[in-house]
């Protein structure tokens, strides 16, 4: 496997469809998702040449913390859907990797479980509102688990109308159908392996150990994600939070201007991977607006759309200081299993950032820089006036 693409290829076809089109799929039409991936694809860098960079390196520091490469593993929801075992082998994998893992509130594993495997890199992101008591619990947990970053996902207050899973009636438990169970008898490999290791739950979530959440608590967990959450929340939250504190899910530069004045220490452009609202901007078209309007001092994060190490240069360029990746990493444990694919998806991506930054002569992550950029000929052309 070479590229995230293959492993996409691979994934879809090891995994029930069911499953696939929960973790592939996007909002509506899947414009935003199509256009996150396209925006990328039409960005164009210009290599620098006779700068040697014989060896580059690919670490940076984000809020405080030195990591080995400029990218991380952005909050997804049960992940052990894609093979069972991958919120843990991820945050392992990044944990050895030196880059952050990201664990989401719907995660099925616990929060103390990933802090032990990854104490140094892992992350919280916590969905806020229905019943605070609840999220102020998460918060407790996370802090005494020795978690020091707060993701907070602010763009995720109602149910999206994500299409393929209402036409695979996507629900979990999975419902039990004969559709579903010729889809489950087509894919033999993910099945026994999920019968082996039982469906995937949220963990975070268990009144006792051993017990399953209940219904109840699915029932919250829609609350939680549909909270109707404010600027006075999110005050509150930065008031709560002593550690560090990211905003995840803003595109507006007004919001980010806002947000940053409130005290947060960082946001991620996102769109959540075109899963909410399908006629969005990419976030790579959102980028530049926000960091115009935060500053150039100010953490950014970006995510959604980023399938390659030539993506990840084009969003560090673009002016972002840090990249997040969500169903890239997903594609990686579907194609190849929860114990191979985190490794080869890391190496797949670093060897193409590597890749990259040579070509473009940057022996640093500071050095990928917007001046990077080549204008498309037609635009510059009608700049010029040669084309009307
Ligand atoms: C299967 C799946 C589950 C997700 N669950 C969450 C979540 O629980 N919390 C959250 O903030 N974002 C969630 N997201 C959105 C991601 O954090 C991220 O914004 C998005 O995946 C980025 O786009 P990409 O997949 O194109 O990299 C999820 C995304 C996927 C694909």
């Amino acid at each position: 496997m070479h590229s995230v693409a293959e492993l996409r290829l691979r994934a879809r076809a090891r995994l029930p469809r069911v499953v696939f089109d929960f973790i592939d799929g996007g909002a509506g039409d899947e414009a935003g998702l199509r256009r996150n991936e396209s925006a990328f694809g039409e960005l164009c860098l210009l290599p620098r040449v006779l700068r040697p960079c014989r060896e580059r390196d690919l670490s940076t520091e984000l809020l405080g913390q030195r990591y080995a490469m400029p990218f991380g593993v952005t909050p997804m929801g049960l992940c052990n859907l894609a093979w069972p075992g991958t919120d843990r082998a991820l945050a392992w994998a990044a944990a050895r990797a030196q880059i952050p893992y990201a664990l989401s509130t719907m995660a099925s594993t616990s929060i103390e479980e990933i802090a032990r495997l990854a104490p140094e890199h892992a992350w919280f992101q916590i969905y806020l509102g229905g019943d605070p008591a609840t999220a102020d619990q998460l918060l407790a947990r996370a802090e005494a688990a020795g978690i020091r970053t707060l993701v907070l996902t602010v763009d995720a207050n109602f149910t999206a109308r994500r299409l393929r899973d209402r036409a695979n009636g996507f629900a979990l438990p999975l419902r039990k159908s004969p559709r579903l169970l010729a889809d489950l008898l087509s894919h033999p490999h993910w099945s026994w392996a999920t019968l082996r290791a039982g469906a995937p739950n949220f963990e975070n979530f268990r009144t006792a150990p051993g017990r399953r959440p209940s219904i109840q608590i699915s029932a919250m967990l829609q609350s939680l994600a549909q909270a109707h959450i404010d600027w006075d929340i999110l005050e509150r939250m930065r008031a709560r939070w002593k550690h560090t504190l990211i905003v995840k899910g803003v595109l507006h530069p007004e919001d980010a201007q806002r947000i940053a004045a409130l005290g947060a220490d960082g946001i991620v452009v996102s769109n959540h991977g075109g899963r909410q609202l399908a006629s969005v901007p990419a976030s790579i078209e959102a980028l530049p607006a926000v960091r115009e309007a935060v500053g150039p001092l100010f953490p950014l994060l970006l995510d959604s759309g980023v399938r390659s190490g030539d993506d990840i240069a084009k969003a560090l360029a673009a002016g972002a200081n840090f990249v997040l990746l969500g169903r890239t990493f997903l594609y990686g444990t579907g194609a190849l299993g929860a114990e191979r694919g985190p490794a080869v998806t890391l190496e797949i991506l670093r060897g193409e950032l590597d890749t990259a930054m040579a070509q473009l002569g940057a022996s640093r992550i500071a050095d990928l820089r917007p001046d990077l950029f080549f204008q498309p000929l037609q635009a510059r052309a009608v700049r010029q006036g040669s084309i009307r």
